[in-house]
Formats: C-alpha cells, structure tokens, sequence
C-alpha cells in the first residue's frame, strides 16, 4: 500500500513567488493586502509590531483572517520566537480564533529541531481541541543566526508540517557581525558574494526533505532594480520566492520567479519531444536530439521543474 501524503507535503507545492509581510497591528495595510497579487501573505506578530500593540495585533489578525477576502492566497502568520514569552498566546489565539482560515505558521530564528517540533505538538493540541483537521497547518522556519544554520539540516527534516525553509537576512546579518548595514545588499569590502554559502545551505536542506526554499527582505523598497538585482541571484540558484515589503515589489518577484515565457516554452517542447522518443511509436529510445540538443531523462527532470512553475504562473 502506498503512503499517503501528508497534508503538508501535497500543500509545499503552493506558489510562494511573492511573499508580502503585513504588520499585524495595522489594520488598514491588513485590509490592503487582500487586494494584492502576491501568492502568499504573512501577518506579521513578530518583529513588525512594537511590544505594546502585540496582544491587539493578535485580535486584528483574527478578524482579518476571519472575515477578508484573501482571494486564494497562502495566509500565513508569523509569531514571536520561543525566547519571547509572546510565542504560545500567539499561536493560541491565532489558531483557536482563526485556524480554519490560516495555512501556515512562520517561526522566526528557528535555532534548532525542537523549537518546531514544539510548535508542531501546540498546533497538534489545539487542533484536536477545537476540532480542526490534525496536520492541515503548516510550519515555515526562519533562519536568522548562525545556530539556526548550522542545525539547519535538522530543522528541515524536523515536522511534517514544515514547509518551506526561509533565510531572514537582516536578523541573520546582525548575528553573524556582517559589516553592513544594507540588508539584502553586498557587504562593501568583500569582492564576491557574501551569501552564497548561506543561501545554497538552506536550498540544500529544504531540497533534500521536499521542502520550498524562500528569500527573505529587501529593505530598500524604492529600489526595484536592486530588489530584481537579489531576488534574480535567489531565483537562478533554485529557491521559489521571495518576500516583498511593498507592492512595488510584487509584480517584479512574480516575474522573476517564473520562468521565461521562451524557457517555458521550450521546456514544454522537451517534455513532449521526451515522452515522444521514450514511447513504443518513438522508438523506446532512452535520448533524443531536439534541434541541436541532446535530452535525456535528466533533461526531462529538469524541463518538469521549469514546466511545472510556468504552469503555476498561468504561462
Ligand atoms: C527577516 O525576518 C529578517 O530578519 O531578514
Ligand atoms: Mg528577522
């Protein structure tokens, strides 16, 4: 008998190209939001709400989860991390007031395996409490801090509920004393980039336990072409979206993160011209040559991957 898919596994396929943070403790950016094209929204309790106003942005995010109009889009919020004393009472009153509403939970500078294997037992408990389906809630961790990604192997393969892997660069800059102040940037004095071994860390983990990889902030928000300029790095190495902090960078991070309608387009080609040559009226040959190119099954794995997201794209 084959094992079914948890729900989490079937839901790391959700389009998270365009990740827009929205404060919790905003009612009117809650509001705006739902129009938005972005594919997922995360309501912000961390680090975008002053600790006077966390207990009413929990309230704002119930209501707004409860009665807007989302249109189809992930709806994600992100609590405090479990060093704060905010993390269980957000987790609480987000999942017990809104849980048939909500997709996921974000877990900011996760550092180890048990901080989402916690997360995972509470939503277990509450879900049984409240009668929601067990598991249909999923878990996105941040890492910020160099612990979170020297254990990021284990975090990724920590809950089935997890599913995606994403870096928080600002929180991640300051831990490691990076010489900048430009979060998302290059660093002035180092002549390559100053994040690749981060980022192909991550890629790696969440790749090899099926999970999403996503790119986090890009503070300079009336900068498009430098957010085009980091999130086209993230986007060539593999990972599947990006966050966005203001509409301006939606449409860019759509683009961006799907393919070309030319790669598409030729991705398409060798997928039909593969499955042409591997069947019996083709052949049942193992390659094959489409113009002046030699495709094979690893072509074809790689032709799904760029079909399969431009298909998500509505190309
Ligand atoms: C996001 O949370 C970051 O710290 O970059
Ligand atoms: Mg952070």
């Amino acid at each position: 008998m084959t094992a079914q898919p948890s729900p989490a596994a079937v839901n790391r396929l959700r389009p998270r190209r365009s990740c827009l943070a929205v404060p919790g403790s905003n009612p009117r950016f809650l509001e705006k939001a739902q129009g938005l094209a972005a594919d997922q929204v995360f309501l912000d309790l961390e680090d975008a709400c002053a600790p006077l106003v966390k207990e009413s942005a929990r309230h704002n995010i119930v209501d707004a989860l409860n009665s807007g109009d989302w249109g189809g889009k992930t709806r994600v919020v992100r609590v405090n991390d479990w060093t704060t004393h905010w993390t269980y009472r957000d987790v609480v009153t987000v999942v017990e007031g809104a849980g048939p509403n909500l997709d996921c939970i974000m877990l900011p500078k996760v550092q180890d395996a048990t901080q989402v294997k916690a997360l995972d037992l509470l939503l277990t408990q509450i879900e049984k409490t409240m009668g929601f389906e067990v598991g249909r809630i999923g878990i996105e961790a941040q890492i910020e801090n160099a612990k979170g990604l020297v254990n990021v192997d284990e975090i990724a393969a920590a809950s089935p509920r997890l599913e995606t892997i994403i870096f928080g660069p600002a929180d991640f800059m300051a831990s490691i004393n990076m010489k900048t102040l430009v979060v998302g940037q290059q660093p002035p004095g180092y002549p390559a980039d100053a994040y690749h071994y981060i980022l192909m860390r991550i890629l790696m983990a969440a790749r090899a336990n099926d999970l999403q990889a996503i790119d986090g902030p890009f503070l300079q928000i009336r900068n498009p072409d430098g957010y085009r300029e980091v999130a086209g790095r993230a986007a060539a190495l593999g990972f599947d979206g990006k966050w966005v902090l203001h509409p301006d960078q939606v449409a860019i991070a759509n683009e961006v993160f799907s393919p070309s309608q030319e790669d598409y387009d030729h991705a398409e080609l060798i997928l039909d011209a593969y499955e042409w040559c591997t069947s019996e009226a083709g052949g049942a040959k193992g390659s094959a040559m489409l113009g002046d190119e030699m495709i094979d099954e690893a072509s074809r794995k790689m032709a799904l991957v760029i079909a399969g997201k431009g298909r998500a794209a509505g190309l």
